[in-house]
């Protein structure tokens, strides 16, 4: 099988290729990443040199590029996850949004019905459906909610499943999407919240945390997240949307003092701040239906999850130093021209 992963220089695109090869080492993958800032070729050093892997440098959204790709290489499944996916930037800036989430997967759904993939799967999010209240804990998202946004991020993630669903209804494409809960784990860009305060505890720098910290995020540990997009890939029903989440739900504030208590950093260190415009305030993802129809159980729970995130984070600080030199951009030139 001949996979084309988009967005793997990325934090869970990454994962997903080594989970993957991992597991079925004849596999051939092919990598197409922009290499935004948010994308690290470093992140796939372990894969580099398989002869089943290849990385192509390039832009979802650029359709030459992605039809001539698509031609040579015959991609049996194609999976998406190349996104912006930083809900603050998408406040500052929606229209990159626009072009990679939306236009970007127009340009691989185009290519998909073009050349007769076996399976597209969209990489989506529970953002997708908005948010829940925080006194409603009988509350969880299920897949025929109807989809609410809040950000932009959000609302290109929905218009990017909407479009993939139509190219379903349409035309016939054999699709099928994920809409996954926060993920956590190694590779993941320091924007993001646990890596962000791992870095910044790290330093005995402050840690900022929006309004109170009460917003609820459903933590999901990576590996868990590529295990269902496998399963979906190989044996979920085309045309369908499966919600992927562990049922773990935590108050940012209480993952932010886990971080502190496993790296025995002070609470003082916590900086409350304005809080985001918009800010979602509880996710709670509900996978009775990946869990009945595919078997999926998530297989790794918060505590673990996290002991080996942090611990991933403290034995990778040359990674982390490269994102935050700016010496990665310059490793990129130097591989990549
Ligand atoms: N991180 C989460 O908790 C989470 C949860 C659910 C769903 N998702 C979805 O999973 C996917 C991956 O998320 P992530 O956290 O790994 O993101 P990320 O920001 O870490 O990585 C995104 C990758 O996409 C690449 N990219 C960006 N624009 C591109 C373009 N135009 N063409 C090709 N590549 C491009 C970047 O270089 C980067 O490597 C996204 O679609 C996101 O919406 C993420």
């Amino acid at each position: 099988m001949k996979i084309l992963v988009t967005g793997g220089a990325g934090f869970i695109g990454c994962n997903f290729i080594y989970y993957m090869l991992g597991r079925y080492p004849d596999y051939e993958i092919v990598c197409l990443d922009a290499l935004t800032y948010a994308g690290n070729l470093k992140s796939l050093d372990g894969v580099k040199n398989n002869k089943n892997f290849k990385f192509v440098k390039g832009s979802i959204s650029d359709k030459e590029l992605v039809d001539t790709l698509f031609a040579e290489e015959k991609f049996d499944v194609v999976v998406n996850f190349a996104a912006e996916s930083h809900v603050d930037r998408s406040i500052e800036n929606p229209f990159i949004f626009l072009e990679t989430n939306v236009m970007g997967t127009a340009c691989l759904l185009e290519a998909s019905k073009k050349y007769s993939v076996k399976r597209y799967h969209q990489v989506s999010t529970d953002e997708v459906y908005g948010d829940l209240p925080l006194d409603r804990p009988d509350l969880f998202f299920t897949e025929d909610l109807p989809l609410t946004t809040s950000s932009p991020y959000s609302a290109s993630k929905a218009s990017a499943d909407l479009l993939t669903l139509a190219f379903h209804r349409t035309y016939g494409l054999p699709v099928t999407i994920s809409r996954c809960s926060n993920n956590y784990g190694p590779y993941q860009f320091p924007e993001k919240l646990i890596p962000l305060m791992i870095v910044r505890a790290q330093e005995n720098e402050a840690l900022p945390v929006y309004g109170e910290g009460l917003n609820v995020r459903d933590w999901l540990y990576v590996d868990d997240h590529c295990k269902a997009i496998d399963m979906i890939i190989h044996n979920g029903r085309v045309g369908e949307v499966y919600n992927v989440g562990g049922h773990n739900e935590r108050q940012n504030i209480q993952v932010v003092r886990t971080i502190l208590r496993q790296l025995d950093k002070p609470e003082t260190l916590i900086s409350y701040v304005k809080d985001r415009a918009g800010h979602d305030l509880r996710y709670a993802i509900d996978p009775s239906k990946i869990s009945n129809e595919l078997g999926w159980e998530p297989e790794t729970d918060f505590d673990s999850g996290m002991k080996k995130t942090i611990q991933w984070y403290l034995d990778n600080t040359e990674w982390i130093e490269e994102i935050k030199s700016g010496e990665y951009a310059e490793y990129s030139r130097r591989i990549y021209g």
